[in-house]
């Protein structure tokens, strides 16, 4: 087995758990949470059996209830939907989207309209849009930049979804600048420092491996990203949620296996998998790493102090 590193929590992951287990223990269940608060139905349910409740709306918020916004970010309309409630928001939005959201609002106030790099249906996609609605269009491929009806001279400018493949984003960013002559970007990248590193270190662990797994769920983005990465870097690559959905028949001939997780995915699972793995015949595991991560982002001001 070769272990990608890094691979698993990132910091926003691990700030927005953070939050909710201080919420919980700062004022007692229930801690309403609006979303999954990460893309990890494991983390959902843990979070759960602790007092944690998951609410789609912050409608289904009983008024002046503590109430989590998710690491994935809410629309300014959402705010004031929970503003109109009384709502005691705590606000686990990652600063990575969060920075996303600031620079909209700044091509907004240059009126430019506003290229969304992701998934429509993506809750991270739903918040940033949501900053400037009137002017903002979500285009996921080259094909959609090309058919887009705006004349040449429009200003315009892109941001992305944070968790995309870096390799697909640049492709439709250079069709972005064959198609516009006034098209502005981010300061500097929006895909986040752990997207980047995941999608690293899982190119580097295919490419000595006959197959990848990635542990993550269906809906995390950054995890379903990873698995397309391995696929392009030419192994074959499966996403497992959990140990039990390894199929081994994916096994057949494959004498070392590339073992990784989203940034959504507890270290946990990961060691499950490697101890059905090891019980398969897998008998070694071998950690690549392509990068060091230190960051940490700090508690919200409403939380600091709590343990
Ligand atoms: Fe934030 Fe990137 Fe993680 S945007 S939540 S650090 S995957």
């Amino acid at each position: 087995m070769i272990l990608a590193e890094p691979r698993s929590f990132c910091a926003g992951v691990q700030r927005a758990i953070d939050i909710v287990e201080a919420a919980l223990e700062r004022f007692g269940p229930p801690v309403y949470v609006r979303k999954q608060i990460v893309h990890n139905e494991h983390v959902v349910r843990d979070l759960e059996t602790r007092g944690a409740r998951f609410v789609d709306s912050e409608e289904e918020v009983p008024v002046g209830a503590v109430c989590v916004f998710s690491a994935h970010g809410v629309s300014p309309a959402v705010r004031r939907g929970a503003a109109g409630r009384d709502l005691r928001v705590i606000d686990a939005t990652c600063p990575l989207v969060s920075k996303v959201h600031q620079e909209s609002r700044r091509f907004a106030e240059e009126r430019r309209t506003i290229l969304l790099i992701g998934h429509a249906e993506h809750e991270e996609v739903e918040g940033t849009y949501g900053e400037a609605p009137e002017r903002t269009l979500v285009v996921g491929t080259v094909e959609e930049v090309r058919a887009l009806d705006l004349p040449r001279d429009a200003p315009v400018a892109y941001l992305t979804q944070t968790t995309l493949a870096l390799d697909e984003t640049r492709e439709i960013i250079e069709a972005m600048e064959e198609r516009f002559d006034d098209l502005r970007g981010p300061g500097s990248d929006d895909i986040c420092y752990a997207s980047q590193n995941r999608q690293n270190a899982v190119k580097a662990v295919a490419a000595r491996t006959g197959l990848v797994l990635v542990v993550g769920s269906t809906n995390s983005s950054n995890s379903v990203r990873m698995v397309e990465v391995a696929r392009d870097a030419g192994t074959p690559a499966h996403l497992v949620p959990g140990p039990d959905d390894l199929d081994e028949r994916w096994l057949a001939g494959v004498d070392a296996v590339g073992v990784s997780a989203g940034a959504s995915a507890p270290g946990a699972l990961v060691d499950a998998l490697l101890r059905r793995l090891a019980a398969l015949g897998y008998a070694t595991v071998e950690v690549e790493q392509t990068a060091t991560e230190d960051i940490v982002f700090g508690l919200p001001s409403q939380l600091k102090g709590t343990a």
